[in-house]
């Protein structure tokens, strides 16, 4: 068992990866109050994201609310998605790359260690990045989507990246987590870090972080 996968988890045998609370239904701000404050920030406080903001994070992006559905739409629900987290400081999660799995509502370890840094170099030196707790990286199966739309579905897949990150924002905004899209990066060198399987493209990221009051 790796180091990251013994932070990630606990009980007997192998653990590779852990299983996120349940996210909340309610919130304190308003849809309005989110879309009012929404800005993109680059500053960060130093403090680490708990569990439960990661959890309530993800959930955000690609949960799942319905069998077969999720929190952001999908062309022909084919969800061509996937969300990697990149964590520096998250409570109880080692540092390290992991991949949200919806069904489970649960994180997979994917590589220990901390690459926030490297990541911001692959993201053509926007050194803010390695400074956010964590980054959310959405990467994508373009052949889930392009077996029932062919070319058409390159725009489907890129419009759903949207849609995900555009939750997300929102979602930091109502947790008081300040939080910015990015879209400049070096695709192969970010495949590379992240360990990306040959079929998946890395299209966006977000990092998160605290922000200072
Ligand atoms: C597709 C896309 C790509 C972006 N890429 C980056 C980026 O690589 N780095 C960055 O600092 N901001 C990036 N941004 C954030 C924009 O700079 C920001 O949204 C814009 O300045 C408007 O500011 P606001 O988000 O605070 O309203 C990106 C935004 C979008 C929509």
């Amino acid at each position: 068992m790796t180091d990251l996968a013994a932070a990630a988890g606990s009980g007997a045998g192998p653990v590779q990866g852990i299983n996120l609370p349940a996210p909340s239904m309610t919130g304190a701000k308003s849809l309005e109050e989110a879309l009012a404050h929404r800005r993109s920030v680059r500053e960060f406080a130093p403090g680490a994201l708990t569990l439960s903001e990661v959890s309530q994070l993800v959930w955000a992006a690609q949960g799942v609310t319905a069998p077969e559905r999720r929190t952001a739409p999908s062309a022909g629900a084919t969800y061509p998605l996937e969300i990697y987290l990149v964590a520096g400081k998250v409570d109880g999660l080692g540092a390290g790359v992991y991949r949200y799995r919806p069904r489970q509502h649960r994180l997979e370890a994917v590589a220990e260690g901390d690459i926030r840094v490297p990541l911001a170099v692959a993201a053509v030196d926007q050194q803010w990045m390695s400074q956010a707790a964590m980054v959310v990286v959405i990467a994508a199966v373009f052949e889930r989507t392009t077996v029932r739309y062919g070319k058409r579905a390159e725009r489907y897949v890129h419009m759903e990246a949207g849609h995900a990150a555009q939750n997300l924002l929102l979602q930091a905004v109502a947790l008081g987590l300040g939080a910015t899209p990015a879209g400049a990066f070096n695709d192969a060198e970010v495949s590379r870090l992240l360990h990306l399987p040959v079929d998946e493209a890395p299209l966006y990221f977000v990092p998160v972080g605290r922000v200072s009051r």
